[in-house]
């Protein structure tokens, strides 16, 4: 058992704060096993032996929510409840680790603005339509930084222009689409920005302007399902960073070859810096930009790669 601090507005009382005590469940290592392959088979996010506590702590909410007493019932729960998708998702607004930040990984935005966007550009010159997703945006700091530069690009004037940001989490989703932040997410970005695409509101946070958000769509996405992700359409480049490291090794691979069957010869599809695709069997090869490596969907697909080159 643990003591939980009750606040007012949780519960009428005329005291400021009343302390309850809180079901915490164990979790078995048995249990936290089947648990943990579900889990990764759902969503391929893998917690190795070490994250146990951290599962009973973050799912313990779960069980009380739903009147499940033991983490073995929890378990049958999802594998055969009719609501068992729900409250797959309801897991994954717990489970996810959501950290992002404006104009993150400054170098790989740089090669992006300056040497991708104008071969894009050149590329999509008859259809003049780009459309780039950001997969695992979290609360839209990486699409809208996107949107931003492909703004100040100024390439793509009067363009059809469209950013997906696509998430797991439903949290970080509604988040997103609100696009009200605080000081946390501006860490890394520079007060141009910030005075020429927000507006700030009392209390110190800052709203993305309109004219950002109308090229941005969110929509709740899981990487793991290959048929919702065949419905994007075709995508000219994917922004996917930071999110693969949570995933076991096989789930990356379904997921990139995903990503490799929605873009077409020539596409690009970016990770995050502690992220590549060593040691998976892909066909994407790796191209050496001014500023950072990307990866890029061969020209001609039929000359597949079987490895890619160290990064
Ligand atoms: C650490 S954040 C990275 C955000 C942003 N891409 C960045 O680099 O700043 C990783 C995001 O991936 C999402 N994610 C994890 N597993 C996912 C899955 N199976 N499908 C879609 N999104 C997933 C998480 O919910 C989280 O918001």
């Amino acid at each position: 058992m643990i003591l939980k601090m009750i606040l007012p507005s949780e519960r009428q009382s005329r005291w400021p704060w009343v302390f309850e005590k809180t079901e915490v469940f164990v979790l078995s290592d048995d249990v936290f096993r089947l648990l943990r392959d579900l889990i990764r088979d759902y969503s391929g996010m893998y917690f190795d032996d070490n994250a146990r506590y951290l599962l009973e702590k973050r799912l313990t909410a779960r069980l009380g929510i739903n009147n499940i007493n033991n983490y073995r019932d929890y378990y049958r729960y999802l594998l055969y409840d009719k609501k068992r998708e729900d409250e797959l998702a309801a897991i994954m607004d717990v489970l996810t680790v959501n950290e992002t930040y404006f104009f993150r990984e400054k170098n790989q935005l740089l090669s992006f603005s300056e040497e991708l966007l104008p071969e894009l550009r050149q590329r999509n010159r008859n259809s003049r339509k780009i459309k780039i997703w950001s997969a695992g945006c979290s609360t839209g700091e990486e699409p809208y930084t996107i949107g931003m530069l492909i703004l100040e690009s100024n390439l793509f004037n009067g363009w059809d222009i469209e950013i997906l940001g696509s998430d797991i989490n439903r949290r970080v989703l509604q988040a997103a689409r609100k696009g009200i932040y605080r000081q946390n997410s501006f860490r890394s970005i520079e007060r141009y920005y910030v005075n020429k695409y927000f507006d700030p509101l009392p209390g110190g946070s800052f709203k993305i302007l309109d004219k950002v958000k109308k090229l941005l769509n969110f929509g709740y996405l899981n990487l793991l399902d290959a048929v919702k992700m065949g419905f994007l359409g075709r995508i000219d480049m994917i922004f996917c960073r930071n999110a693969l490291i949570y995933f076991d090794m096989p789930s990356r691979k379904k997921v990139v070859e995903g990503f490799y069957s929605v873009l077409p010869e020539g596409g690009y599809l970016l990770l995050g810096h502690a992220e590549s695709l060593i040691n998976m069997s892909t066909a994407f090869a790796l191209k050496h930009l001014k500023h950072d490596l990307v990866y890029q969907k061969p020209e001609y697909s039929s000359q597949r790669m079987t490895s890619c080159r160290k990064r």
